[in-house]
């Protein structure tokens, strides 16, 4: 997300009028008809005529639509396929789709998220082998309200505690979302470089107290150590990283209905814990130590210690989850997959869109077969992931400021 650096992008209410809501709807639902499998349950409930005629409808009578489950289903779906930063789109149509519209209406809401989230996180751990799942909640209202949000950036995020000696510990990332956890009265049961943060809800715009889910059962938090295949010393620097990346602070839009909660994992690139968490200069930093590990030359650049220290941390990573059984996908084999998609989307006759400096890997990139692509950038803004301000009780130090306005892959 720091690439693209349009993180506060001010907001403004998506899809503000019914005539673009029903546009967005029928852009959705004939993509959704001329996809041989998803056109089936279509052609169920009438086909495209008919069901836009039922959108209309339900727009003019209630300013919204609700989708099927199968338009859920596809449109998440179809989501991830017009994500043109993510490399790891050829698995779209295998995407796990949770449909938990309802589930903050049932008992405590909060409680209830909570527990649908746990069951998301076990689906997608699934003992290592990593299946990729998105929980679709409640949908946002016509009159602009989300019944439900999540503050966290990720449901599994190392906090970032800054010192009294003005040193940071932990993930500096998550500084602002610990500054404000410590401030709401949050107690972690240790501060250590890879505390995982407690989770904060948003109902009805409302924040509700935080959930410290991992400290009180620890089991749920699945961590790989890392080590090196050779170099026993590299145990002693005490890395870790978690084993699902599981967004949850972006929209899901799916034919112009925005889903502000609708949290979604794929598996791990190494290069994403080796050469970015681990190793970007205001992330964990990590490669001075790593290339004291390997006796590396230091006193200068052209030494390319950082390079070599690099590949040192990424061998780690690939090594350690292998070891621990955890699925993770190393740059070349992801490289060649995203080349697979590539052939696969000329095939069915679409152009591909793509964002060229996310799609390549922070190392060897020219090794990829993307490195050597062009791709046009158009944002399909029907159906896709976005970004989306913080929630608003949190976001007084962007208000008033038009930082990042119009960033094609924010909510606009
Ligand atoms: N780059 C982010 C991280 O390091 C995760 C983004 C999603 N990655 C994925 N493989 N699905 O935590």
């Amino acid at each position: 997300m720091n690439k693209a650096g349009c993180k506060f992008a001010v907001f403004m209410k998506e899809g503000g009028s019914q005539e673009s809501l029903q546009r967005e709807a029928s852009q959705f639902i004939q993509e959704m008809a001329l996809d041989s499998r998803a056109s089936k349950s279509l052609m169920k409930s009438g086909g495209v005529e008919i069901r836009l005629g039922q959108i209309a409808d339900e727009i003019a009578a209630t300013g919204i639509y609700v989708h099927t489950k199968s338009e859920v289903e596809f449109g998440a779906r179809l989501a991830w396929r017009n994500s043109n930063r993510c490399v790891g789109r050829h698995f779209w149509r295998s995407l796990e789709v949770r449909d938990c519209r309802d589930v903050h209406e049932q008992g405590d809401p909060v409680a209830s998220v909570q527990e649908a989230l746990l069951n998301h996180l076990k689906e997608a751990f699934n003992g290592g082998r990593i299946r990729s799942v998105i929980s679709v909640f409640a949908p946002r209202r016509a009159d602009g309200a989300d019944p439900v949000r999540m503050k966290n950036h990720q449901l599994t995020r190392y906090a970032g505690f800054r010192l009294q000696n003005g040193t940071l510990l932990g993930d500096p990332h998550s500084e602002r979302m610990t500054t404000r956890c410590l401030e709401e009265g949050w107690q972690p049961k240790a501060r250590t470089p890879f505390t995982a943060l407690p989770w904060q809800f948003l109902l009805e715009g409302e924040s509700a107290p935080l959930v410290d889910v991992f400290a009180s059962a620890p089991e749920r938090l699945h961590e790989v150590e890392l080590t090196h295949p050779e170099a026993s010393e590299f145990a002693s620097l005490k890395l870790r990283w978690y084993a699902v990346p599981l967004l949850a602070d972006m929209a899901l839009k799916i034919g112009g209905i925005v889903y502000p909660l609708a949290p979604f994992n794929g598996f791990y690139m190494g290069t994403e814990i080796g050469a970015r968490n681990l190793a970007d200069l205001d992330r964990y930093n990590v490669l001075p130590d790593v290339a004291r590990i390997f006796g590396l030359d230091t006193s200068d650049n052209r030494t390319l210690w950082r390079d070599r220290a690099l590949v040192e941390l990424n061998r780690a990573v690939l090594h350690s989850f292998d070891l621990a059984g955890v699925t993770i996908g190393d740059h070349h084999q992801l490289g060649a997959q995203f080349e697979a998609f590539c052939q696969a989307e000329s095939n069915a006759g679409r152009e591909l869109a793509g964002d060229w400096s996310w799609l390549n890997p922070p190392m060897a990139a020219s090794q990829t077969p993307q490195f050597h692509r062009t791709f046009q950038n158009d944002v399909v803004r029907h159906t896709n992931f976005f970004y989306q301000e913080e929630p608003a009780s949190e976001s007084s130090q962007q208000k008033g400021g038009k930082s990042q306005g119009g960033c094609p892959f924010h909510l606009s």
